[in-house]
């Protein structure tokens, strides 16, 4: 059994168990900045300088689908790929304590620095990369992969990405507790609003493609293969049952609007949830209003529906 990694070094009192990788939209120097600002000058001027310049708000709401899960105060969490500590914090209100994962250093600063501002002495931050597996097996309650296992297999350790989510899953499996829970948030492959938006790949449409296509696609208009794999419903449980899980203990919700802002965590076999999201949000006046209305008193239209869902949140008992 892995007992867990001693950390290769120790900078301002975080350890590293990986070497630091910065992740992000915004460039590297600016979060620097960011973060020499606010140990500088404080938060109030950080948010007037850097405002919506980072995955970094003050509200509390993307932890929310903790409800669907029987938190206690008694849970040891890791955050697997923490980022800026939006989930990290509101959890850590309500477990014993979470622990924070992430390869980017300048991420886990930042999360220090909020949890201190919170005055929660009950996170702990660590620059690491999950496949070098940094703690003991079955340390963990609760582990939280929120928008992780889409950005695993941009890493060139395994054959393929789809390798590299099953390794992450496998190590998951390993770290949690028996009876334990893993929260996987995530995108859904075939949704339909995937037609609006740019995918992870930084291009149009390649969720959609057959990952061969993607790839080619991707080597010729970005130069590098195409790593942020993501499923179908079906598509995730078949990687799921293949990370060694036992699927009797699955869950699939549909997280409304997303699953970075779960306001609703829709049952995927709850119809009647989903047509009470639908109706509302949809304003029921107006010709497309109005169809939406008869659309969603079809069961057939539902059920479809819910396959083209935007994103998943799925819960998994150990
Ligand atoms: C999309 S962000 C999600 C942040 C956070 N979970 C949230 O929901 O707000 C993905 C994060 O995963 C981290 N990450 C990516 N690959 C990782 C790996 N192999 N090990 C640890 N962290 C990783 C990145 O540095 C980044 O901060």
């Amino acid at each position: 059994m892995n007992q867990g990694r001693h950390p290769i070094k120790t900078v301002e009192d975080i350890p590293f168990f990986s070497e630091d990788r910065y992740w992000g939209k915004a460039p590297k120097e600016e979060l620097e900045k960011a973060v020499s600002l606010i140990v500088d000058k404080g938060w109030d001027e950080f948010q007037v300088v850097f405002k919506d310049k980072f995955d970094a708000t003050f509200e509390e709401n993307r932890a929310d689908w903790r409800f669907v899960i029987p938190v206690s105060k008694d849970f040891t969490v890791l955050d697997a790929g923490a980022g800026m500590g939006r989930i990290s914090i509101p959890l850590a209100r309500v477990v014993k304590k979470v622990v924070a994962l992430d390869q980017s250093f300048l991420r886990m600063k930042f999360l220090k620095l909020r949890a201190g501002k919170e005055g929660l002495t009950n996170i702990e931050v660590n620059v690491g990369d999950i496949f070098d597996r940094p703690f003991p097996n079955e340390s963990f309650d609760l582990i939280v992969m929120n928008g992780l296992l889409e950005w695993v297999g941009a890493t060139n350790r395994f054959k393929n990405p789809r390798e590299a989510q099953i390794v992450s899953l496998r190590i998951a499996k390993d770290l949690l507790k028996k009876g334990g829970y893993l929260y996987i948030g995530i995108e859904n492959r075939i949704a339909a609003a995937n037609l609006k938006a740019i995918d992870h790949s930084g291009l149009r449409f390649t969720s959609y493609m057959p990952r061969f296509i993607a790839d080619i696609y991707m080597k010729i208009l970005k130069g590098r293969r195409y790593d942020t794999y993501t499923y179908s419903r079906k598509g995730y449980i078949k990687l799921i049952k293949e990370s060694g899980f036992d699927l009797s203990n699955i869950e699939f919700y549909l997280p409304f609007p997303g699953y970075n802002l779960p306001r609703l965590m829709i049952p995927h076999n709850n119809l009647y949830a989903l047509r009470f999201a639908i109706e509302s949000i949809k304003p029921p006046y107006g010709l497309k209003g109005r169809a939406i209305r008869i659309l969603v008193t079809i069961p057939l239209v539902l059920r479809l529906y819910r396959y083209l869902f935007f994103s998943f949140g799925i819960v998994i008992k150990k």
